[in-house]
């Protein structure tokens, strides 16, 4: 019989939805509030953990918690250890490769140049491709509840490291804040070459607006989350024809217990979407890393091995990897699978 939680855990895996600055593990935050200086409004990593119980309105108050967390960050050589060792991690979850968003906004309100940003990043991910073996598309967002203004002087910043910036995405306070607001950055980012990802948060009040603002206006490659896609069947045929990739997050809080929202993920499987499975911030939930939130939505839906062999060929095909990396890891998947499967089924 196969075991399903190893066959999970030693499959090839690829991430597409998750934000550096919520791989921050209690025990690192502490260090570096002490090591900044900082104060910090969690005394020991059993109050950083009891702050993740958000309720509602669900996205802010996990928001406010996302950025008291960030306020620990100071230095390029935060940036760095923090980069470092969320990759390590990478290589324990056999994730091979990563998408992963961070938030010079957010970094820059707290003294820090674009250049120090940039390159304390860049320097844990040379440092974990070299150690680890993993390799890293970045997605640069822009904080939607900040001007337009403010976006596109980032796009102005990044110029000069445009060769290590795949993607731009979009994220924070989506209410009020509809995609359209960054039209111009959208369309200017993707003249310059990046590709283009939003976030559309679950069962806000302008979801399906948002999610068709993201397709039509913002010619998104991808969405991030975008379960409300569902709630209009116009939508569904769109994203189809479009080949849209959504990168939906089934985490959940330390008082759910198990995965949120997996009645949406199977719909949105069983239509055919090309819909991946992420872990969003990973220090900030109780979900955690891949491995475990692959593991628990595969036993409480559940899915087939064979299953959850396509949610992560659905990673790579979305991924901004180019056409023969792609090929080489869907090939490495492929002979996986036949090993594990036919033998032990
Ligand atoms: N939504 C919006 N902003 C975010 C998120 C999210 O899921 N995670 C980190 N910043
Ligand atoms: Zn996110």
């Amino acid at each position: 019989m196969l075991d399903m939680k190893s066959f999970i855990r030693n499959m090839p895996k690829v991430e597409l939805h998750l934000h550096l600055e919520g791989t921050i593990e209690p025990k690192m935050l502490l260090q570096l509030a002490e090591r900044n200086n900082v104060e910090f409004p969690y005394s020991n990593e059993k109050d950083v953990i009891a702050a993740q119980n958000y309720g509602e309105p669900a996205l802010e108050n996990f928001l406010e918690y996302h950025f008291n967390c960030q306020n620990i960050i100071r230095t390029e050589t935060d940036l760095y250890d923090i980069t470092l060792a969320f990759l390590a991690r990478c290589k324990e979850e056999n994730i091979r490769h990563v998408e992963l968003m961070f938030d010079p906004q957010s970094h820059m309100d707290r003294g820090l140049s674009f250049d120090e940003i940039i390159r304390g990043i860049q320097r844990g991910r040379l440092e974990g491709r070299k150690r680890f073996g993993v390799s890293v598309c970045l997605i640069m967002c822009a904080m939607r509840d900040y001007s337009e203004k403010r976006a596109l002087e980032l796009l102005e910043l990044a110029k000069p490291y445009k060769s290590l910036i795949t993607g731009i995405g979009l994220d924070s306070v989506e209410h009020e804040n509809p995609p359209k607001k960054h039209l111009k950055f959208f369309l200017k980012a993707q003249q310059q070459g990046y590709r283009l990802t939003a976030h559309c948060d679950c069962d806000q009040q302008e979801s399906t607006e948002n999610i068709a603002q993201c397709m039509n206006l913002l010619q998104v490659d991808r969405i991030d989350h975008g379960v409300n896609i569902l709630d209009k069947n116009e939508l569904v045929s769109n994203a189809l024809n479009k080949k849209i990739c959504f990168t939906m997050c089934p985490t959940w809080r330390p008082s759910d217990n198990e995965p949120r929202r997996l009645d949406r993920l199977r719909k949105m499987f069983d239509l055919d979407l090309l819909v991946t499975i992420n872990t969003d911030d990973p220090a900030q939930f109780a979900s955690g890393y891949l491995c475990n939130t692959l593991i628990e939505v595969q036993k409480n839906t559940p899915y087939t091995a064979l299953e959850m062999v396509r949610f992560m060929r659905n990673a790579i095909n979305g991924s901004w990897l180019e056409d023969q990396e792609k090929a080489g890891l869907l090939n490495e998947l492929n002979n996986y699978a036949l090993t594990r499967i036919v033998i032990n089924e």
